[in-house]
């Protein structure tokens, strides 16, 4: 069984940071999506500064650097959980749950009582990952074709 491991990343991982979204924002959008465009012409500073402001949380499989998952605190009490994503060879081995468990155990040390996200209503690996650890549907909370989860951290 391959040795995984879970790490927040600083400002000094800046370049494997930006090598690890621009190839998720490949996989999921391709290069001629917007963000993808905008993100891929960003400086060092630009990167050094999204690790500043938000919590970015990789996954290392076997030594590589295999997914992702942000989060940020949006008051003292809320936080916001986006960027859920890992290679395709990297699905099915539960990552995505241990990664969003990451981001849920931060945000729970700096005395978050509530985290919400959106995901595509379509989207049934992410839901099964976000309701197993506890998050539900927000009664009509996103725009279309979209689903607003929340969960209450205890
Ligand atoms: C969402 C994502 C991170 C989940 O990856 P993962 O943790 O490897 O997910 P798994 O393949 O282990 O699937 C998670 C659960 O969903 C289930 N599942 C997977 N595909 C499914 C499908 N098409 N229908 C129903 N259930 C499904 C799995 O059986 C598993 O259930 P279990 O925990 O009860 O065993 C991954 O699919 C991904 O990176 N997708 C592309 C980016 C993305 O969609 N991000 C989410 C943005 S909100």
């Amino acid at each position: 069984m391959p040795t995984t491991r879970i790490t927040r990343l600083t400002e000094s991982d800046w370049e494997q940071f930006a090598e690890l979204r621009l190839r998720a924002l490949t996989d999921t959008f391709g290069t001629a999506d917007k963000q993808y465009l905008v993100e891929a012409r960003f400086t060092p500073a630009d990167w050094r500064r999204r690790l500043r402001d938000h919590a970015q949380f990789m996954v290392v499989l076997a030594g590589q650097p295999v997914g992702m998952v942000a989060a940020y605190q949006e008051s003292a009490e809320t936080a916001y959980v986006y960027s859920l994503w890992l290679d395709p060879a990297a699905r099915g081995r539960g990552l995505g749950r241990r990664l969003v468990a990451a981001a849920l155990d931060w945000a729970r040390r700096r005395g978050v009582h509530t985290v919400t996200l959106r995901m595509a209503a379509g989207n049934a690996a992410a839901r099964r990952v976000y309701e197993s650890l506890g998050f539900t549907e927000v009664p009509t909370g996103g725009g279309a074709g979209e689903v607003v989860m929340r969960l209450t951290l205890r």
